[in-house]
């Protein structure tokens, strides 16, 4: 019998952060890789919501805190969900989480039996069918095709609904896609839902504020007040306000759920870290206008690489709404090989190879639920890019 638990077996770790973990395994190794796989902002943290962390820490906020958040940060993130969404919750209603990662996986744990399964548009952030997966839960996949722009269908979403469904696992705009649904197309999921009671809803919209050429995003409570008792809503500070390393996520909620996610993170971490508390707050209630030039410059940067990948024969580069992924096919490179005689069969071997070739790190999409894909992260600076998306055009060219 082994060692390690069954459970455990059943997942895979993060193919994401093995990536990046190679890519900087071989920069520390003198080889020069440029890492397009993280999924962070390469800005700062924001000043003032520097400075407030700093004096949290001077002030003495150093000590443990109520296990799901404290009451000035739950009453700015009520505040936020009134402001940005127009839902009404109350401090009772919220709780907070060492990431958005963690507030999905206390969820899922506090939710899930083992004849339950969850919804997940594939292709989906990589930690979605793992995290079903350690919770005990079974993960359901609906395939968003590039011809629909990375969105499924309500046809689909009604054919997969079984009386088993537990949860519909939403994220717009959608990491690896950054595709966004329109309030009429989410209009559209949601009324599928209205039709099956019993099916809940987990919004991830972690990326809310990073949405570009007009985009308006939507949540599925906002959009459909029917589906409110049975959405969780979940959000956090990583991305928009560049502190991926501060760990605050936070979700909104009916008040049985969020006191059973409470008691999944009494007994596990228990609350997370005060000082980032302190900062989280003064990230909600402080001042917005920083987003704006920020997506102007994801803008620029989305367009540079979809510009670049676009020109390449073989690769197909759609316009994301948001986030800061693109997710280019590479159907016409199957099937092609390497002036070494490598075959490209697949996109974990196109990923391989390129990153053997000229030190481009990306991430395959297999890892994410669809292929043949990859995606690259743009959030790092224009310079990079230009250089990495010229190492993959000319890669590419060597193809045949
Ligand atoms: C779609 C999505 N949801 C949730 C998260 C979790 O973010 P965090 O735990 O930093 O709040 C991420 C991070 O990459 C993400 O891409």
């Amino acid at each position: 019998m082994s060692f390690l638990s069954e459970t455990l077996a059943r997942v895979k770790p993060s193919p994401t952060i093995a990536v990046s973990n190679l890519a900087a395994e071989l920069k520390a190794a003198g080889r020069d890789v440029i890492g397009l796989s993280a999924g962070e902002p390469d800005f700062d943290t924001p000043e003032h919501i520097r400075a407030a962390g700093i004096a949290a820490i001077n002030e003495g906020h150093t000590r443990y805190t109520a296990v799901d958040g404290i009451p000035d940060l739950k009453e700015a993130i009520c505040a936020k969900f009134k402001r940005d969404n127009g839902l009404d919750y109350t401090p009772k209603q919220v709780t907070v989480g060492t990431g958005g990662k963690q507030v999905l996986y206390n969820a899922l744990m506090a939710t899930l039996n083992k004849e339950d399964e969850v919804i997940i548009p594939a292709p989906y952030w990589v930690s979605y069918p793992d995290m079903v997966l350690l919770a005990g839960g079974t993960p359901v996949f609906i395939e968003a095709q590039l011809e629909n722009d990375f969105k499924i269908t309500p046809d689909q979403l009604e054919a997969a609904i079984t009386r088993n469904t537990k949860w519909f696992l939403f994220n717009s705009p959608s990491n690896p896609t950054g595709a966004g649904y329109s309030r009429d197309e989410l209009k559209a999921l949601t009324d599928v839902l209205l039709r099956h009671p019993h099916v809940w809803v987990l919004s991830d919209d972690m990326y809310e504020h990073l949405a570009y050429d007009g985009f308006q995003f939507c949540t599925p409570a906002e959009v459909e007040p029917q589906l409110y008792d049975r959405t969780l809503t979940v959000n956090g500070v990583s991305k928009a306000y560049a502190m991926t390393g501060w760990r605050i996520g936070y979700a909104a909620g009916p008040e049985p759920l969020i006191a059973a996610i409470r008691k999944v993170q009494s007994q596990s971490t228990s609350n997370p870290c005060s000082v980032s508390q302190k900062a989280a707050v003064a990230a909600l209630n402080g001042p917005q206008d920083f987003l704006a030039p920020n997506n102007e410059m994801f803008v620029r940067r989305r367009n540079l690489v979809v510009d670049m990948l676009s020109a390449v024969d073989g690769i197909t580069c759609p316009v994301p709404d948001g986030a800061f992924y693109v997710y280019p096919s590479i159907a016409g490179l199957i099937g092609k090989k390497t002036p070494a005689g490598v075959e490209i069969t697949n996109d974990e071997v196109f990923a391989t190879e390129l990153l053997n070739d000229c030190g481009v790190a990306v991430v395959f999409g297999a890892a994410f639920g669809l292929s043949p894909n990859f995606r690259i992260s743009y959030a790092t600076s224009d310079a990079l890019l230009k250089e990495a998306c010229s190492r993959i055009q000319a890669f590419c060219a060597k193809l045949s």
